[in-house]
């Protein structure tokens, strides 16, 4: 798929995979709006970059549909990809006080982990539905979300995020089944450990951490190998419907 000249919608392209991503998708001659609720990050981005910045939230229609729009109006809308995150509740199903998994905290993490990439699922293949074909595949456009490898092997005290990111995964081969008809591609990343601000702790804590844990390179992964597997994913026209670990070969631990 050819990508210079397309519109691209990154959602949660204030945070450090979605700003690498930005940066990288805009150096390829993407146009691209920035959907996020963080607005210093955001509008900063737009004066450096001359991309556009929306705020939104993910998880709610009117807000997200304003966004997608705004990718229409960009140019000829081929890409989205959603790297959205905001806090996750956690803690282990039964507490050393004997007590049940708040339910509450599930929802909310579901609502903005696993919901809100649904909301971007339905709401950018509608879209991407709306435009004109191509290539001779009747290629209309690819949509790219972020899983993580806890969807496969969350740890101890991470079940709301793991259940999120396990249907993050499962939605992903369904979705690109879905549309196929109308010639939209569906993929995911799984990452393993890529630094950014999401950790809130120190890098040098972090890397110290988990860097010896990776098999090879034995570092944390850094937002620009995120942000080159997605234009990838992005101009390889026969990958669709899988989700691709980024990870160094690492598996997490039960803790
Ligand atoms: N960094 C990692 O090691 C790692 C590993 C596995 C999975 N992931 C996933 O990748 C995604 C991005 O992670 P990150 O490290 O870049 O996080 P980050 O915290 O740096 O960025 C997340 C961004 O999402 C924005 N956001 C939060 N709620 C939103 C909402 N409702 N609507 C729109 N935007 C919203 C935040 O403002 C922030 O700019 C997350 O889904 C995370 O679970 C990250």
């Amino acid at each position: 798929m050819y990508i210079d000249g397309s519109a691209a919608l990154v959602v949660g392209g204030a945070g450090g995979l979605g700003e690498a991503t930005v940066r990288r998708l805009h150096a390829a001659g993407v146009r691209v709006v920035v959907a996020d609720l963080a607005d210093d990050k955001g509008k900063a981005l737009e004066s450096e970059l001359g991309v556009r910045y929306v705020r939104t939230d993910a998880t709610d229609e009117a807000s997200l549909s304003a966004a997608v729009e705004e990718a229409e109006r960009a140019g000829e809308f081929r890409i989205a990809v959603d790297c959205h995150g905001g806090p996750a509740r956690g803690g282990r199903l039964v507490g050393k006080d004997g007590s049940p998994m708040d339910l509450a905290g599930f929802r909310t993490t579901i609502d903005v982990y696993l919901t809100g990439v649904f909301n971007v699922l339905r709401l950018a293949a509608a879209a991407l539905a709306r435009t004109a074909p191509m290539d001779e595949d009747g290629g209309r456009g690819v949509i790219v979300t972020t899983a993580s490898i806890a969807a496969y092997e969350g740890q101890i005290g991470q079940l709301p995020y793991a259940a999120a990111k396990g249907g993050v995964a499962a939605m992903t081969l369904v979705a690109a089944r879905d549309l196929s008809p109308l010639g939209i591609r569906v993929l995911s990343i799984a990452p393993g450990t890529i630094l950014t601000p999401a950790y809130g702790r120190a890098a040098d804590r972090l890397e110290a951490h988990w860097g010896p844990q990776v098999p090879h390179p034995r570092r944390m992964g850094r937002p620009e190998e995120y942000a080159a597997l997605v234009q990838h994913l992005c101009e390889n026209g026969y990958l669709n419907g899988e989700v691709i670990r980024l990870d160094g070969a690492l598996r997490f631990p039960p803790k």
